[in-house]
């Protein structure tokens, strides 16, 4: 079968033209996620372990297949008709991220493995050239190990200053201390806009504030973040922000770093290869611009067209109204559980989203995701990869139900009910 290439940017659609401006049909949307009726142990799935990867659409399944079926081949590499296509789809995909973050260029949209390569490719190529021994690096008790290490890295390689801005007892950065903590050597301040174990949502905004205020570059961790919450890079004027396909209902190996144009032109590549350079001798070698300067080697070629069509899905349906339905079934979970006698919620600020961390006195963490396994419920229990923040919460792990966009509040009825069975086996 022939297709015109100009065809192939196309936008994949789903049903959600049919609904109405303010319905939200969560049966609707459930439907389009065929795993979701699967059973496990004889009971009906209640899948919420979003935040450590989220399930994907028939849409995203499609536009996969779809693209190995009729697209593929290498990108930016042959005059070949699908090459020229799947290169056409490949930059489509960058054009949506650029239009979903609101970035300036499409330029500015540099796709990685994840957001913790994102985080690797910043401290080794911006940490390196732009920083020197002795600078200020402001991180936070809440993060990712994936926004910490990175950062230890560079301080053992490159002698830069690692400082830990403290948090409250209910997740929030302490932004008394936070602001004590600049010098004139503060020089990048990296932080979670929403924590991946708390639900916490930072002041973004009021920390590019303070940072500039210092003179100091921001970077955003926004894995979390960029599902739940309307993200807009030129209102919050972070100079980077990180993110994964995977937690966003696309396939998993394909994230995005986003940086400012101007800041992505002066760094040096992160990684050697195919297709970042303009001219290569063996004396010297010069750089492609960016992104194609930070994308050595072929692609993720299929995830990038897979991750095009998470993000029309989702904002198809709209961010708005998602954020909306997720906050009700949080606020009724949080609700529930609160009820549960010995059961202790932590990371209750106002201001969260989708993330509900508890653990039970009767059991230990993985003790109770066993036993919600077996009637069902998929949660995460551990230290969720934030190891500082249990010490700061003074626990070695905690049990996590995370909420998405088809998340019910039947499905936090049986995490509710399962939660009754721990107590009945361990109490
Ligand atoms: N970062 C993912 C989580 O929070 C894997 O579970």
């Amino acid at each position: 079968m022939e297709r015109d290439v100009n065809e192939s940017s196309r936008t994949f659609p789903i049903r959600e033209a049919e609904f109405a401006a303010d319905a939200y049909d969560v049966e609707r949307i459930r439907a389009d996620f065929p795993i979701l009726s699967s059973q496990v142990h004889g009971h009906p799935l209640c899948y919420l372990d979003n935040a450590a990867s989220a399930q994907k659409p028939r849409a995203v399944l499609d536009a996969v297949r779809d693209a190995y079926e009729t697209t593929y081949a290498n990108v930016h590499r042959g005059v070949h008709y699908l090459s020229e296509r799947a290169t056409t789809e490949y930059e489509a995909a960058r054009t949506k991220t650029r239009r979903f973050i609101n970035a300036r260029h499409d330029s500015e949209i540099v796709f990685t493995r994840g957001a913790t390569e994102s985080i690797n490719l910043v401290a080794a190529s911006f940490g390196r050239a732009f920083l020197a021994p002795g600078d200020e690096i402001i991180i936070s008790e809440v993060e990712h190990h994936s926004n910490i290490i990175p950062w230890q890295l560079l301080r053992d390689s490159h002698g830069v200053v690692l400082k830990v801005a403290p948090i409250s007892d209910d997740g929030e950065i302490d932004f008394e201390c936070f602001e004590k903590l600049f010098t004139q050597r503060t020089k990048l301040v990296a932080v979670s806009h929403m924590s991946n174990a708390l639900g916490t949502i930072q002041p973004a905004r009021r920390i590019v504030d303070a940072a500039r205020a210092h003179g100091a570059w921001v970077l955003f961790d926004g894995c979390q973040a960029a599902i739940h919450l309307p993200v807009d890079v030129q209102e919050l004027d972070c100079d980077f922000y990180a993110f994964s396909s995977h937690k966003i209902y696309g396939p998993s190996g394909i994230g995005v770093l986003y940086g400012k144009a101007e800041i992505l032109d002066a760094m040096p590549p992160y990684q050697g290869g195919g297709e970042m350079i303009k001219t290569v001798t063996f004396e010297e070698t010069t750089w492609a611009d960016p992104p194609a300067r930070f994308e050595a080697g072929t692609p993720s070629i299929v995830q990038a067209i897979g991750f095009g069509a998470a993000l029309d899905y989702v904002t198809g349906i709209g961010k708005e109204r998602i954020q909306r339905h997720e906050s009700d079934v949080l606020g009724y979970a949080t609700q529930r559980l609160a009820a549960i006698d010995g059961v202790r919620l932590f990371g209750t600020a106002p201001a969260k989203a989708s993330v509900l961390s508890f653990n039970m006195d009767c059991a230990h963490p993985h003790d109770v995701a066993t036993v919600l396994d077996r009637s069902g419920v998929a949660v995460r229990a551990g230290h969720h990869c934030a190891q500082p923040l249990m010490k700061r919460l003074g626990v070695t792990a905690t049990v996590r139900a995370s909420f998405a966009m088809y998340s019910t509040r039947a499905e936090a009825d049986a995490l509710a009910g399962a939660l009754q069975s721990v107590k009945e086996i361990f109490a």
